[in-house]
């Protein structure tokens, strides 16, 4: 239930509006985690990658690429000399941040994971699971060391503490604390009924992420609420508490931030994000700058005290998708599309395959694109009927199994439309490409 709802947020993106200040582009479909620190900014993407930036400059240092599934989840070891992810494809990636190099790449759960953390030597991860198991690895060879957890509960945060537990937060909103030499459950407290979102700790303090629109912080020793923090009635989809616990950022559906004054338990500001659901959040290490993840791919720079967007470094990010789109007159609908898709011969990065020469295409058939088994296997043609036909009904029954997060779309004219325009602007662009003898 609560999984369809996200699909939905996520299909709620309206089209970004034009923006004074560039952010930091890296990612060519929505930013699901962030991770700052000294110099360093990394970023986890559904297209498949991970990006780490001069936090400064707003530069791509490195892509890193290996992950066969969206990335939800980053974290680093407190030394910077690891990185590890986590994602759709249920596997942990252990990644040399120096060189971007993947160490190690293995397996973990039967399920999409979504959340990871480090011990504080650097010495295990931690992987949570929707298919019930939070498992502890050793680094830097990520050798399973144990499995945890309750199924059918899905697991979607998870914390290491100072003094040897592992605490993870779940689908039913409650968290739970193992022993981590034994692997013995000592409590699971707080089962609200709305899942838990998110779940940072900062000292002896767990902060809470809920659907339910609030922000619980509970104490680590027992897992005691302490504190709520209840918002706008709306999913939390993303959290960060800077480092001394003092100021909290929770991020939403409807692409606003609320800022925290925790020890005064109000809402200092709202930051309006102009890119759709805030997926990802992350306090800079000097706690004056908050870096926002949103669904259309960007990251964005705010001063925290002042509730400023911050300057963005280097030009404005323009594609080439941006420039056809703006020249045929795209329909409002394809500001969805474009998070995810390209008009042009390459993908620009981006998480679906591009729309260059769509109709006609048979489906799954881009070469060069990694397709989900159910589109390579797939026999449909795209036409405008077809195309019509795949929102109409829905690609998760139409194409099911598709990986391609967007559902039925209600309003019947805007599909025609889009269809219509996605028609002539392909069969345009493909005509041009001819006439100037650009390779295909
Ligand atoms: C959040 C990302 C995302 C958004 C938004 C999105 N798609 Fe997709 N789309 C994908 C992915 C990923 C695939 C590949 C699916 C697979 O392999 O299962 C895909 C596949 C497709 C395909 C099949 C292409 C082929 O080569 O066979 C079509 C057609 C398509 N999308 C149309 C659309 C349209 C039209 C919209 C806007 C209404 C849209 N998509 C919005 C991610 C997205």
């Amino acid at each position: 239930m609560w999984l369809r709802l996200l699909l939905l947020l996520l299909g709620s993106v309206a089209v970004t509006p034009v923006e004074a200040t560039p952010p930091f582009v890296g990612h060519g479909g929505p930013v699901k985690d962030l991770r700052a620190g000294e110099g360093i900014l990394v970023s986890a993407g559904f297209d498949y990658s991970l990006v780490v930036w001069d936090p400064d400059a707003g530069i791509v240092r490195r892509r890193l690429m290996g992950h066969r599934g969206p990335v939800n989840a980053v974290a680093a070891t407190s030394d910077g000399r690891l990185l590890v992810s986590t994602g759709d494809d249920g596997h942990l990636a252990v990644w040399d941040a120096a060189e971007g190099r993947l160490l190690a790449y293995r397996r973990g759960h039967d399920a999409k994971a979504v959340a990871i953390a480090v011990s504080a030597d650097g010495h295990f991860a931690a992987t949570a699971g929707w298919d019930g198991r939070v498992v502890v690895w050793r680094l830097p060879e990520a050798e399973p060391v144990r499995t945890l957890g309750r199924p059918p509960l899905r697991y979607t945060g998870v914390a290491f503490t100072d003094d040897g537990r592992l605490v993870a937060a779940d689908s039913a909103g409650a968290v739970t604390a193992w022993r981590l030499d034994d692997g013995r459950m000592l409590w699971r407290v707080g089962e609200t009924g709305f899942p838990a979102t998110r779940l940072v700790r900062r000292g002896a303090r767990l902060y809470l992420a809920g659907i339910d629109g609030t922000v619980r912080i509970r104490s680590m020793r027992d897992g005691r609420e302490v504190a709520r923090l209840a918002g706008e009635r709306r999913p939390v989809t993303s959290l960060a508490v800077d480092r001394d616990g003092r100021r909290l950022a929770a991020g939403g559906a409807r692409g606003t931030v609320q800022i925290w004054s925790v020890p005064e338990r109000r809402v200092e500001r709202v930051l309006e994000v102009a890119g759709g659901q805030v997926w990802a959040l992350a306090f800079a290490s000097d706690g004056r700058r908050l870096f926002v993840g949103a669904a259309d791919g960007a990251i964005r720079v705010f001063d925290v005290a002042e509730g400023r967007r911050l300057a963005g470094p280097g030009e404005t990010w323009v594609t080439e998708t941006d420039r056809i789109a703006a020249a045929t007159g795209a329909p409002a609908l394809f500001g969805k599309c474009r998070l995810c898709h390209s008009l042009t011969p390459d993908d620009e990065n981006k998480s679906g395959p591009t729309f260059w020469g769509l109709l006609g295409r048979r489906v799954g058939t881009l070469e060069g694109y990694p397709y989900s088994e159910a589109l390579r296997r797939a026999r449909v043609v795209w036409t405008e009927e077809t195309l019509y036909e795949l929102f109409a009904i829905g690609p998760d029954r139409y194409l099911p199994g598709t990986k391609m997060p967007v559902q039925r779309i209600e309003d019947r004219r805007a599909v025609r439309e889009l269809v219509a325009w996605l028609a002539r602007v392909t069969e345009r662009e493909r005509a041009a490409t001819r006439a100037e003898g650009r390779p295909r």
